[in-house]
């Protein structure tokens, strides 16, 4: 199913303002990989999901999902293909109800109510929320929000999930659950993410971003491993590795 993949080829993207976001970003990503792009604030992370949604028009470079190249007139086909969950939850919940927000991008596909009440319910339950279903989204916690904007997404069925850093504002036990959640998924994904801890649990290769370039692509454990190169990135190394590095030197220590 080549239809799941991502080819991105030198990419370059200037704000109306003349700031250079992207420049000359490529990569592929195959069917059913969980990349994530990692980078210091300003590195071009959202901006490249911004592109990849078709939010923002390239200024140079190209990208296709699956055999379909991102143009003005494939705009739509390509959207339905994928699922972008934004940063801040406040921006994709915006009903009365939690229940509301998921029905509304089923309802806009022109679905019948019978068919977008039983993919809604779905959704919330995918995502373990049902009980949210009747709360006004304004009133929920940061964990239950981040769900419920994610449940908007998944009833869509998109066949690639784009979240940008879905972590981010969450408690330990929220960012827990977040992480299962979207371990059990089984879409292509792009996460963008500060939270290296959950890059390594949920992403077997990351891409690095260094002002709008990419400084590295490789298999995670290794690139989040290189303690020079996460400096030069700006990035702040996992907790879990620097717990092993510390429990090596202990045992090192009492030899
Ligand atoms: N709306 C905007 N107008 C002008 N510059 C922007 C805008 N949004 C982001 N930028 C700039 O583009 C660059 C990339 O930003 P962004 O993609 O948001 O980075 P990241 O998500 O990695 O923090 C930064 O220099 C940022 O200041
Ligand atoms: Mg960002």
């Amino acid at each position: 199913m080549s239809h799941h993949t991502i080819s991105v080829q030198g990419l370059g993207f200037v704000y109306p303002d003349g700031t250079r976001a992207l420049e000359g970003v490529s990569f592929e990503v195959g069917h059913g990989e969980a990349i994530a792009v990692v980078g210091a604030n300003g590195a071009g992370k959202s901006t490249l999901l911004l592109l990849l949604t078709g939010i923002l028009e390239p200024a140079a470079g190209e990208i296709a999902i699956g055999e379909i190249r991102l143009t003005k007139k494939t705009l739509n086909a390509i959207r339905q293909r994928l699922g972008m969950v934004f940063q801040d939850p406040d921006d994709q919940l915006f009903m009365t109800t939690v229940f509301e927000d998921v029905a509304f991008g089923l309802r806009n596909m022109g679905l019948a109510e019978d068919e977008v009440q039983r993919r809604a319910d779905a959704a919330l339950g995918a995502v373990g929320i049902p009980h949210l279903r009747e709360r006004p989204p304004f009133k929920l916690s940061a964990g239950e929000k981040r769900a419920a904007a994610i449940a908007t997404v998944l009833a869509m069925a998109p066949d690639v999930l784009l979240l940008d850093e879905p972590s981010s504002a969450l408690d330990p036990r929220a960012r827990r659950r977040l992480i299962g959640l979207l371990n059990g998924f089984s879409h292509t994904k792009i996460v963008t993410s500060h939270d290296m801890d959950l890059v390594l649990e949920l992403c077997p290769r990351t891409i690095i971003l260094q002002q709008g370039r990419v400084l590295r692509d490789g298999p995670t454990g290794r690139l989040l491993a290189d303690a020079a190169l996460m400096t030069e990135a700006g990035l702040e190394p996992t907790q879990s590795i620097v717990h092993r590095r510390y429990g090596e030197q202990l045992r090192r220590g009492r030899r």
